[in-house]
């Protein structure tokens, strides 16, 4: 059995103070539901990482990043090192996003590189694939996906896959309203793990929790977490909002498979 997962990504909304009213607002909500059925991950920007932290503090909801560096420290001004996302308090960090991959220059070599970073230092990486619209348009879709994973995973081995996290997230349906249908999601969710099973084996495969991202809503979870190879969501826009990521989490932990 896999447990779901439910990640928000704030990306690069909420000051410290809307963060921390955020956070608040999820503790209050949440703090009754059943853990034991589905982990929530909070992963707002950088300033806002350690005062987030401090508001989770003693309770079951964990915290990511949005992002890394490789290297444990140095001259690379800008750039945010695994150590300090533990020290800020992190368990978690989203790598290979396609906002970092069309906009920031991320490839599958700086992913690769940014996964083994965070599993030396003890953080679950999210790791993000998922094609464009064009791509789908050419038939492209699971070519595009075997690219990223191969090149994001190589030279990993299964002990190290099992310790992360996949997030399929097609480009066309990040924030523009339009989700892929439940039957969509499943058909590369699917296609993931299957891969997954040639590049490693079949019982780590099916060990490893895959989300789906692109416009989840209240609406959509249900559906979308109740196909066999869907495991959680990575949310954008509805997690910004106490009530509308409180009940995609509700939802989520209510679906039995
Ligand atoms: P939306 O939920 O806003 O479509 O964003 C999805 C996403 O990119 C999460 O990482």
């Amino acid at each position: 059995m896999r447990k779901s997962i439910i990640a928000g990504n704030w990306k690069m909304y909420k000051t410290i103070n809307e963060a921390i009213d955020l956070a608040n607002g999820l503790k209050r909500e949440l703090f009754k539901l059943n853990f034991s059925s589905v982990d929530v991950v909070l992963c707002p920007g950088y300033c806002a990482l350690s005062e987030v932290a401090e508001v989770l503090n003693e309770t079951d909801i964990g915290l990511g990043a949005q992002d890394v560096y490789w290297q444990d420290e140095g001259a690379f001004t800008g750039e945010v090192s695994p150590v300090m996302l533990k020290d800020a308090g992190c368990q978690y960090v989203i790598i290979g996003h396609s906002e970092r991959r069309q906009f920031f220059g991320e490839t599958n070599q700086t992913v690769n590189k940014k996964i083994r970073a965070s599993l030396k230092h003890g953080l679950t990486p999210i790791v993000c694939v998922g094609e464009n619209l064009q791509e789908r348009e050419a038939g492209q879709t699971f070519n595009l996906i075997k690219n990223h994973l191969q090149g994001s995973f190589e030279g990993l081995g299964a002990e190290a896959l099992l310790k992360t996290v996949i997030a399929y997230e097609p480009v066309w349906a990040i924030g523009t309203g339009k989700t892929a249908t439940p039957d969509e999601a499943q058909e590369v969710h699917q296609y993931i793990r299957q891969l997954l099973k040639e590049m490693y084996d079949e019982e780590t495969a099916g060990q490893i929790r895959i989300q789906y991202g692109g416009s989840v809503k209240p609406e959509n979870i249900a559906e979308l977490i109740g196909k066999p190879d869907v495991d959680g969501a990575l949310v954008g826009g509805a997690s910004l909002k106490v009530d509308s990521f409180s009940a995609i989490v509700i939802k989520a932990s209510e679906v039995v498979k």
